[in-house]
This record gives C-alpha cells, structure tokens and sequence, in this order.
C-alpha cells in the first residue's frame, strides 16, 4: 500500500496527451483517479479501464473546465465516487498560434475560457473542497518564459495561471495545501505536434540540451514528484519541465 492509497486525485483534460500519462501516474502512485474530459469519452474510458486493469481505481468524469457548474459537477462527482479530493491536477488546455496582428477574437477568447477561465473554475472549486493536507499543480508552459512569436496569447494564459498558483499558495494557508506549477517544454502530443512539419519539429526538439521532444511520461514524473511524499516542502513554484530549453 503506498502513501497515498486512499486519496483521491482529479486530472482535468486526462484523456489524452500529457493528461493522460499523469493520470495513469498517479494512478499507479496509488491514487484513485477522477478523468475529466471534454469530448474524448472513448479516450477517456479506456484509459480508465487499462487503471482498473493493472490494479487501480478510476473513473471518468465529462466535463468543458470553463463551465464553472460543470466543474462543480465533475466536484460532485468524484466525492459520490471516492469521499473526498486531495489533489487537482489542472492540465486541460488548449493552444492556438497567432501573431497578435493576425489573431482573430475565436483564438483569443477559446484560450482565454479553457486555459485561464477553466482554470480558475477548478482553482475555485479546489480551494473550497479539497481536503487538508492535499496538493494542487497547474500545467503551465516554458513558452510563459520563451515567448515566442505567434504564442503571445496562449503564453498570456500561462502567464496568468502562474500568477494564480503564486497567488493561491498563499491565500490557502493553514490547509497544508500546497500548489505549484509544472511548465513543460515542446512535448509530444497532439497539442505540439498538429500542423507542424518534420522538419520544424525536428528543430524544437533539438533547441533543448537534451536535443529531444519531451515525453508525457517525462512531465507526469514531475508531477508524480510535487503530489508525492518528496514534493511537500515544494510550495508556490514553477517547476519547468524541458529538457533545459529555458
Ligand atoms: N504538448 C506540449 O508541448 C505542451 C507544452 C507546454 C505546456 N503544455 C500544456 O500541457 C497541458 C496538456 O497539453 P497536451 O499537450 O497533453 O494537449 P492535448 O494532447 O491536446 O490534450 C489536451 C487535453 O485537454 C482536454 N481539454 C481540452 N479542452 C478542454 C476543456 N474545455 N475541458 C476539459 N478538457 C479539455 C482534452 O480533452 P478532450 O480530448 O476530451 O477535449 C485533452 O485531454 C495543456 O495545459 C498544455 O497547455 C503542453
């Protein structure tokens, strides 16, 4: 049995991608798992399913984070399901390139409702019903320091959910809460990869020193860490996963 056997994390946008591997993590950290998705409910059931498989709990949870009652829904329903919550992991996210130029108001304000608004809605929820003692990481992005063209809003909402992490580690305490955030790096998923040809892929994984894309098994370790008995010093941080990109 390991320590966190009878706790209970949520992992926002767990059906794919770097959501995924953190759920199947922590999962495997002895977690049981609430899996929230937007519109990947085969995504998501299966991965649920392959938890139960190798020994875990979890169960899926449907819910669009910049909907605060669904998030408070999807609240509801991981304490109907495992009695309580101990960690949110904030990782549904979406990233839509523009110069600011060329940015029209759809790529503005979908960033701005799933990356900030949904955040914020599972921040709130959090700091109203986890449990003392628990554990909340923001997935970030190095982007909030590399700053490169055509990221301005999506680094904007990344920006924004640091200034929320620094923010709320502060205004919880007395709970034994910690939170943090965990910035990846160019990471191989859907979300990086999309529309992007070989050759540019290529060159973003190279820019690390570790000359390679980062992998959602690499970042779900980092969040392993901070929800994990050796991260609980680790409070109001950044933690950027990348290689050493930046
Ligand atoms: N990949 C990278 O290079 C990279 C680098 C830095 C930071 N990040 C951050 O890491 C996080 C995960 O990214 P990823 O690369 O794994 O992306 P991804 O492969 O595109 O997966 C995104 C996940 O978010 C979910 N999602 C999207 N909109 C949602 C909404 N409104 N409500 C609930 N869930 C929603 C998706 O669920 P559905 O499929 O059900 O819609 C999916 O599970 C994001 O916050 C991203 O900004 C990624």
């Amino acid at each position: 049995m390991s320590n966190a056997s009878k706790k209970v994390a949520i992992v926002t946008g767990g059906s794919r991608g770097i959501g995924a591997a953190i759920a199947e993590r922590l999962a495997g950290d002895g977690f049981a798992v609430v899996i929230n998705y937007a519109g990947s409910a085969a995504e998501a059931e299966a991965l649920a399913a392959k938890i139960a498989q190798a020994g875990g709990r979890a169960i899926t949870a449907q819910a669009d984070v910049s909907d605060p009652a669904a998030v408070t829904r999807m609240f509801d329903a991981a304490e109907s399901a495992f009695g309580g919550v101990d960690v949110l992991v904030n990782n549904a996210g979406v990233m839509r390139l523009a110069a600011v130029a060329e940015a029209d108001d759809a790529i503005f304000d979908s960033q701005i409702a799933i990356n900030l608004k949904g955040s914020f809605n599972t921040l709130r929820e959090a700091a109203r019903r986890l449990r003392n003692g628990g554990r909340i990481v923001n997935l970030s992005s190095s982007q909030a320091g590399s700053l490169f063209p055509t990221y301005g809003i999506y680094a904007a909402t990344k920006a924004a959910v640091e200034a929320l992490t620094h923010v709320l580690a502060k205004e919880l305490r007395g709970r034994n809460i910690t939170v943090n955030a965990v910035a990846p790096g160019p990471t191989a998923t859907k979300l990086f990869l999309d529309g992007k040809s070989g050759e540019l892929i290529d060159r973003l994984a190279k820019l690390a020193p570790l000359e390679r894309l980062g992998q959602p098994t690499d970042v779900a370790a980092a969040v392993s860490f901070l929800t994990g008995p050796d991260g609980g010093w680790i409070n109001g941080q950044v933690l950027r996963a990348n290689g050493g990109i930046i």
